[in-house]
């Protein structure tokens, strides 16, 4: 069970700060967004350089942006160890996993909450994570969508069946309230944002979320 908290809930004016907070994130989730592919616009790669030379802790890009084979790479080469691209925004998302990997990061692979998996799961081999969004992407603070719980459930049985070892991350709306039903249903990696940092020590909250999701997923 691993917590990846967001920082877009962050103060974009001392991330560095922002993420020396959460000394037990697992993960630190870095939303790129673009204005195109969702309505809203963050940050690019030279600032994920940035912040992946502020912090020991390893950073899963999530890229909410257009044309992810052609700005994907530049996010492994940025120092992230894990990217994630929307196969919404992939042209040949095949190709674009293989690429993260042999330049050295996990490859994962994002699905909007209207995104069926089964047209994908001949290609769950060539991921080292799949990311079922639980809100349309584009902001945090959204509300869970419990419609999504039946897809991860799928997920976790197709990834099973073929014997893939990728791990099956959520996010948006994740919190002590959702989590649980998030890890009950198969998933191992939880993005958090608003919940973390809207709480009074966001580190304490991580190590909560993440005792409740082994606990939930224990008696599953
Ligand atoms: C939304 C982003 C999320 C967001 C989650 O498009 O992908 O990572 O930061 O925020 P919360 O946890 O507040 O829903
Ligand atoms: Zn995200």
């Amino acid at each position: 069970m691993q917590i990846t908290p967001s920082i877009l809930n962050a103060d974009f004016a001392r991330l560095g700060a922002e993420i020396a907070r959460i000394p037990s994130a697992d993960w630190i989730h870095v939303d790129v967004m673009d204005n195109h592919f969702v309505p809203n616009l963050t940050f690019g790669a030279s600032m994920v350089e940035a912040l992946a030379r502020a912090t020991e802790t390893p950073l899963d890009a999530h890229l909410m942006i257009e044309d992810a084979d052609r700005h994907a790479p530049a996010y492994v080469e940025a120092g992230c160890a894990s990217v994630t691209f929307h196969v919404e925004a992939a042209k040949a998302p095949i190709r674009l996993a293989r690429e993260i990997r042999a330049k050295g990061a996990r490859a994962s692979m994002a699905l909007k909450p209207a995104t069926p998996i089964e047209p994908y799961e001949d290609m769950l081999a060539e991921l080292d994570m799949v990311l079922l969004m639980t809100v349309e992407p584009g902001f945090g603070g959204q509300r869970f969508l419990d419609l999504v719980l039946p897809k991860i459930r799928r997920t976790r049985t197709l990834l099973d069946s073929y014997g893939v070892q990728a791990w099956l991350q959520v996010d948006g709306g994740v919190s002590l309230e959702t989590i649980g039903r998030c890890a009950e249903a198969g998933a191992d990696v939880f993005v958090a944002g608003s919940a973390v940092y809207s709480a009074d020590d966001p580190d304490a909250m991580v190590n909560a979320l993440r005792d409740r999701a082994a606990e939930a997923s224990s008696t599953a």
